[in-house]
């Protein structure tokens, strides 16, 4: 059965999209299930944190994301897409500047290219969970990764309410599923946030009164584990497992799993 597909999206820059895939991989793996990451990111954020910027900034597009969408890549086998990070139970199709020449503003026209992504997951069935790192915008990665997803988690940084733009994230989502119809919100997923400030404080009661439900409860803080544990290139799991923020991201883990079994009683972790 293909493995269990979240795509981590947002347009809003910077909210921890790719800091939250990453880590989330390490708490997944820690609760047993193996992972595949996606960077759908031409920033390739989430492969330089397991791989290193120079290595990754040097791969040429044949061996990033961007093949599943060159034409000339088409006779290339996908599974050499995928790589180890070096951590158990956790691989990665990496991404760098090269996907950006895909990344176009106007997904829903392209053809055929709206569905590589799936296309390729589609055949993966040696992993329990994928997890799709998307840029901040909804372009064709955001689309594609949409189309190939089962769940939307909308990472949402607790301010800045009216520039977040959640209104057109909702809209993409929609569309996306007239596409994919299987596609379903798992919730927004409040990050970096500081219980210390009143306007925290203030837009996450004001997220939740919008949004009901849709919030999970979890609510990953700013931490500077979590940070420096990126920079170190391991997940928080594997860095301080006894962190508080390795704390959180298990506990997230386990309720997105309890919400996806919650959801689909078909479709649920083994
Ligand atoms: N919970 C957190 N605590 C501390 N630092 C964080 C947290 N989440 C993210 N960061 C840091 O904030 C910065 C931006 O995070 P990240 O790259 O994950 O955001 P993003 O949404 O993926 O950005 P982009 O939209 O550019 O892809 C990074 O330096 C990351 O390490
Ligand atoms: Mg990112």
């Amino acid at each position: 059965m293909a493995a269990i597909t979240l795509c981590l999206i947002n347009q809003k820059g910077g909210c921890g999209k790719s800091s939250t895939c990453f880590h989330l991989a390490g708490a997944f793996a820690a609760h047993g299930y193996s992972v595949l990451l996606v960077d759908a990111d031409p920033q390739g954020s989430l492969s330089q944190g397991f791989l290193g910027s120079d290595f990754v900034e040097n791969l040429p597009a044949s061996e990033t994301l961007a093949a599943l969408f060159d034409e000339s890549c088409f006779f290339l086998d996908q599974q050499l897409l995928i790589r180890p990070t070096g951590f158990e139970n956790i691989s990665i199709v990496p991404a760098n500047q090269h996907l950006a020449d895909y990344n176009a503003p106007k997904p829903a026209t392209a053809g055929m290219t709206q569905f590589v992504v799936r296309e390729f997951l589609e055949q993966q069935d040696a992993y329990d969970v994928v997890l799709i790192d998307c840029p901040p915008n909804l372009y064709q990665c955001s689309w594609n990764s949409m189309i190939a997803a089962h769940y939307v988690v909308i990472p949402v940084p607790p301010e800045d309410f009216g520039t977040q733009g959640l209104r057109a994230v909702h809209q993409a989502i929609d569309n996306a599923r007239q596409l994919n119809p299987t596609l379903r919100r798992l919730g927004h997923l409040v990050t970096r946030y500081d219980k210390r400030l009143l306007v925290h404080r203030s837009y996450e009661e004001r997220l939740r009164e919008l949004y009901r439900e849709m919030v999970l409860d979890t609510i990953v803080p700013e931490a500077s584990a979590f940070k420096v544990a990126l920079a170190c290139r391991q997940p928080v799991e594997f860095y301080s497992a006894k962190s508080a923020a390795a704390a959180t991201m298990r506990t997230l883990v386990e309720e997105l799993v309890a919400r996806i079994s919650q959801k689909n009683k078909r479709r649920t972790f083994a």
